[in-house]
């Protein structure tokens, strides 16, 4: 039990803050660069400079604020996140403070294993296709062999999930996709894949996109694991095929890119246009003079991480078992079978 600790009792916490009833952050997803070792046909990032990073002294500054502001969760990623030399010690830093996680694209994983494990509490594994797909979406022949690698050598030392982008190229792979997790023994994440300004358009038509999801949310009925909820999957038919909106909460994760600038409302939004760095500002007060109500029917995205806390509601038995429970069941698990 001792390992749920933590994450309760941040959640519990910011709960007892309270804030007034005021908005704050729960989430914050920060990337720590955009030089990236593989070239995504669908992903902006590594196509940018990076014009300097955050020293680890800066990264703790930058999470005391978020600390402040009213953060519990903290996600890496990037660009690459293991192509930071001193990614052991940034997460060391963030795991005393916050349930920590990481999304890598896993050709690192197996070297920086030992330095990280202990620090991170959920890493997601992009895997995008089976052998010579993923390859050709991610741009560097040998990617999915290195995070097939990285993920049995970390599976049974960190809890993982694989992540998967639902794009035009490899939408027919869904169920295929569930089928390695789950013969590889860790659970799946899907999001669908937008249509950035500087990237290759690769999000899936829509006819080919409501085939996909409904073999998911059938898996997903038969008890596969795949870590989205089945009300991401009905908020996204229902909004972009049948014409009833979910309602967008972007002001439960905060963005901060390398630099340690804001990004609002959304990364979507604003393709990382950062400005203002986190710890120069009341998060509080910035979160309750912004205009976030103008975005609440934008249904423009469904990047799980925005889609997901936004559908989340206290009111609503099976998301809370499947968010929360089954979350945590699943945590304690991989923790106390780890080998
Ligand atoms: C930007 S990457 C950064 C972390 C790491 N490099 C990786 O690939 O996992 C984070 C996630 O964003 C996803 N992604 C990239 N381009 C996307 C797009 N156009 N729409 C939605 N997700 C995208 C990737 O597949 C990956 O799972
Ligand atoms: S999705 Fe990840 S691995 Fe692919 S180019 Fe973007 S940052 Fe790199
Ligand atoms: S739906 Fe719109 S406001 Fe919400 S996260 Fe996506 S792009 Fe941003």
């Amino acid at each position: 039990m001792a390992m749920i600790k933590p994450v309760l009792w941040r959640t519990i916490e910011r709960k007892l803050k309270g804030f007034n009833g005021s908005k704050a952050p729960l989430i914050a997803g920060h990337k720590l660069l955009y030089k990236c070792n593989l070239e995504c046909k669908m992903c902006p990032f590594w196509r940018r400079k990076d014009e300097e990073l955050l020293s680890v002294e800066d990264e703790v500054r930058m999470m005391e604020a978020l600390k402040k502001g009213g953060v519990s969760f903290l996600g890496f990623e990037g660009g690459e996140p293991l192509l930071r030399n001193d990614i052991q010690d940034i997460l060391a830093e963030s795991h005393k403070r916050f349930h920590t996680s990481i999304v890598t694209n896993g050709w690192l994983l197996k070297t920086k294993l030992k330095s990280i494990e202990n620090y991170v509490d959920y890493m997601f594994v992009s895997i995008d296709g089976i052998g010579e797909l993923h390859d050709k979406m991610r741009g560097i022949s040998g990617s999915f062999n290195k995070a097939m690698e990285g993920i049995r050598a970390a599976k049974g030392h960190i809890s993982i999930a694989l992540s998967s982008t639902i794009t035009e190229e490899n939408y027919f792979q869904a169920k295929d996709l569930v089928l390695m997790a789950n013969k590889l023994g860790v659970p799946i994440n899907f999001q669908i894949a937008y249509n950035y300004s500087t990237a290759e358009k690769e999000s899936p038509e829509m006819g080919k996109l409501k085939q996909a999801i409904e073999v998911l949310l059938g898996m997903k009925e038969k008890g596969y694991w795949i870590v989205n909820s089945k009300e991401y999957f009905q908020a996204v038919t229902n909004s972009w095929f049948n014409g009833i909106e979910w309602k967008c909460k972007p002001w439960l994760t905060m963005n901060i890119d390398p630099l340690g600038n804001l990004v609002m409302p959304c990364y979507v939004l604003n393709e990382y246009k950062g400005k203002s760095k986190v710890w120069d500002i009341d998060i509080v007060k910035v979160w309750n003079n912004y205009s976030w109500a103008e975005f609440e029917s934008c249904n423009k995205c469904a990047l799980s991480c925005y889609l997901e806390p936004s559908l989340f509601t206290w009111k609503n038995p099976t998301m809370i078992k499947e968010r929360i429970i089954d979350g945590l069941i699943d945590y304690i698990h991989s923790k106390t079978t780890a080998v």
